[in-house]
């Protein structure tokens, strides 16, 4: 068996596979986002340990010779969250996530102090969520704290320190502190240098699949493992994600759509999307992704319900949304309710209704919705084909969207490419669990183990032609609201 460990931002979730990809049993546990102020967002290092304890008993009570079988845990986790230890590796902080925004003016500071190496190093613009404004913030506001910091470090590493004793992380979630030298696979000394970072708190760098130690004598005794056990880096929630879908090539896109919405594309070597879209390094050792990010995609359906469809369900809000032509009858919709990432990194837009009209209903309305949130998705998508000269043969669409046939066909027709889905969804911890399954030697490629573990539905949804036109233009005309609206 080989174990993935999903460090999400609320819950922790274990998955146990066998070697054939066949999936033994899944744990999870929650624990809460503390918000201390507003715009706040952390959590207790200690909250992550308690569930994975609670996820690692719950496997070794319930499944019938897990301490005989486990033979390779890995990792996938929330990316760009803060962790610091002092000297004896203990957290004397709170992790500031992904989502806190206290950082803006860092941001600031470090776009003016580095022009334009920021983007030549690092590939990525600064954003709140990224983990160097929150080391700048940390220095300025709690100095005291700052000085006894002796290992920074990111969520899921400090999971891999409490099972092995050994500090590490790799690429894939290094690329996300804004202190990797992404190209060059080493942390950036003119960056670490230019914000007083001293390099040996930055731990040691290795590819997601290797080896970063065993587990704990202690904690298989405490866990009823009798096997020795392999523990392997793992990877950034993307960029598992990514893996755990099949992204190995360039043939395929993912589109994700959650509470927000992601797109993703692999990508074999360094791309210039001057920022634009995120580029974070995979875990494929030596290749890379790129990704954009639709804030308020699930996010702005379920706005719409709560606001204007009370009391519905969702399949009662979009039961009739499908007799109404693509277009929505002229009606156009931005998600831009919490502001937007891809393409224009606004945090103070907002989103638009444009050109309503005395005959529009809910339904037109609730099909605008939908729209848009595509439109936006396609924005992404669309900076990925034309920067790589080539167009994706499918893209995987996984999220609340792939349950809905008439969602599936509308991705198809706004993204005119072949739409295929997952058999099961697991989310980031099957490629945390391919990571494992790889670095136990199952298997002798990542390639291999992608055959196993992924599978897609038979059944795909292809483009009609005629909406694909009619969306051609349609979508022309919306990608100009932003520009048009913006300073409004
Ligand atoms: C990526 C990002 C989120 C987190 C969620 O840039 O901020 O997707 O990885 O865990």
């Amino acid at each position: 068996y080989v174990l993935g460990i999903d460090l999400g931002t609320s819950s922790l979730k274990g998955i146990l596979m066998n070697e054939k990809g066949e999936v033994i049993k899944t744990k999870s546990a929650t624990y809460p986002i503390d918000t201390p102020k507003q715009g706040f967002s952390e959590q207790r290092p200690e909250y992550w340990v308690v569930a994975l304890e609670n996820v690692l008993t719950g496997l070794s009570v319930d499944v019938a010779d897990f301490g005989d079988e486990l033979i390779g845990i890995s990792f996938s986790g929330q990316m760009h969250s803060l962790v610091v230890l002092d000297k004896n590796n203990t957290p004397i902080y709170p992790a500031i996530l992904w989502n806190d925004v206290r950082t803006t003016k860092q941001c600031q500071e470090i776009t003016e102090r580095l022009g334009d190496r920021l983007l030549e190093i690092t590939k990525n613009i600064a954003l709140e969520g990224f983990t160097l404004p929150k080391i700048l913030w940390l220095q300025e506001n709690e100095p005291e704290i700052w000085k006894k910091v002796a290992q920074i470090m990111l969520p899921k590493d400090y999971l891999g320190l409490w099972l092995t004793g050994k500090s590490h992380t790799e690429y894939s979630d290094a690329a996300g502190t804004l202190l990797l030298d992404i190209e060059n696979h080493r942390w950036s000394k003119e960056i670490a240098d230019a914000f007083g970072v001293d390099r040996s708190i930055l731990p040691d760098l290795v590819e997601s699949t290797d080896q970063i130690g065993v587990l704990k004598e202690e904690l298989k005794a405490r866990f009823k493992i009798n096997t020795d056990v392999k523990i392997f880096a793992g990877g950034a929630d993307n960029a598992a994600a990514a893996l755990g879908v099949g992204l190995i090539n360039e043939d395929m896109g993912l589109i994700s759509m959650g509470t927000s919405g992601v797109v993703s594309s692999y990508e074999p070597k360094i791309a210039d999307y001057k920022g634009k879209l995120h580029f974070f390094n995979h875990t494929i050792p030596g290749k890379y992704y790129s990704m954009g990010v639709t804030l308020a995609a699930g996010n702005s359906l379920n706005w719409f319900k709560e606001t204007f469809g009370k009391g519905l369900t969702f399949n009662e809000l979009l039961a009739d949304v499908y007799t109404v032509e693509p277009g929505s009858n002229g009606l156009l919709f931005t998600p831009y309710i919490v502001g937007e990432r891809t393409p224009h990194f606004d945090s103070n837009i907002r989103g638009s209704f444009l050109g309503i009209s005395a005959h529009h209903q809910l339904k037109h309305f609730s099909r605008s919705v939908l729209e848009g949130i595509t439109f936006s998705l396609r924005d992404s998508k669309d900076m990925m084909e034309k920067t790589k000269g080539k167009k994706f043969q499918k893209l995987i669409s996984v999220g609340g969207g792939a349950q809905n046939p008439d969602i599936m066909q509308m991705q198809a027709d706004i993204f005119n490419c072949e739409m295929v889905r997952l058999t099961v969804e697991q989310g980031p911890g099957l490629g945390a669990c391919m990571i494992a399954a790889y670095g136990c030697g199952l298997y002798t490629t990542l390639e291999e183990v992608t055959k196993v573990f992924v599978h897609y539905k038979e059944a795909t949804f292809l483009p009609k032609p005629d909406h694909v036109k009619k969306y051609n233009t349609i979508y022309g005309i919306w990608k100009d609201i932003y520009g048009a609206t913006a300073d409004i």
